[in-house]
């Protein structure tokens, strides 16, 4: 199968993702990668392997429709099957999101339903939360509402800061991540 990943910024799960598909046994290869930052660090990371790559600035098109026209005609010109989100920043429209469905999946540092939306760690931390994580999920119109695919467990520490917990989080996304993506290429998840 296809996988295209859409990122803003640093793209350490793209990388992830890069690195588990080239296992001859994979049942997906990335690509493309898209972002909707011309400077994200990503970017350069899937140049480097070879991968297609493509930036679009949401502020140039005068209606986020039009920018995700030009984001689905992106993906199709890489035929692709399944689109995976990695730290991509925008929320995208109902008619993008149907017309993925079932093939658009996510990654959420948090173990959802807990703590939709930003800033997961510090309002983890601040609830005083034993345990925390991270959650592949299908993407569905509502934000973070999607059914979750696979979760990542971890403990909450003493002493900890939105830093240390991040990077213990994002351990697992790495790891996470191209296990949910083998489940959806594989046909052995699928959105009912
Ligand atoms: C990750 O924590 C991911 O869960 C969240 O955004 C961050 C992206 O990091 N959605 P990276 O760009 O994959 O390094």
């Amino acid at each position: 199968a296809k996988v295209a990943v859409l990122i803003s910024g640093r793209g350490s799960n793209m990388a992830a993702l890069l690195d588990a598909t080239k296992a001859a046994d994979y049942p997906a290869e990335i690509v493309g990668v898209l972002s909707n930052k011309a400077a994200a660090g990503g970017l350069d990371i899937a140049a480097s392997h070879g991968i297609a790559t493509a930036s679009l600035a949401q502020s140039r098109f005068p209606t986020r429709e039009m920018f995700e026209d030009t984001m689905t005609k992106v993906l199709e010109s890489w035929e692709v099957d399944f689109i995976c989100l990695a730290g991509f920043m925008r929320i995208l429209g109902e008619d993008f999101v149907n017309r993925w469905r079932g093939r658009m999946i996510n990654i959420h540092p948090s173990l959802l339903p807990a703590y939709r939306g930003l800033h997961t760690h510090e309002r983890a931390l601040a609830d005083g939360v034993t345990e925390h994580g991270c959650t592949v999920h299908f993407v569905t119109p509502g934000l973070d509402e999607g059914p979750s695919i696979l979760q990542a467990r971890v403990p909450v520490l003493p002493g900890d800061t939105p830093e240390s917990l991040s990077a213990r989080v994002l351990e697992q996304e790495h790891r996470l991540y191209p296990e949910a993506l083998r489940l959806l290429a594989s046909g052995q998840v699928a959105l009912a």
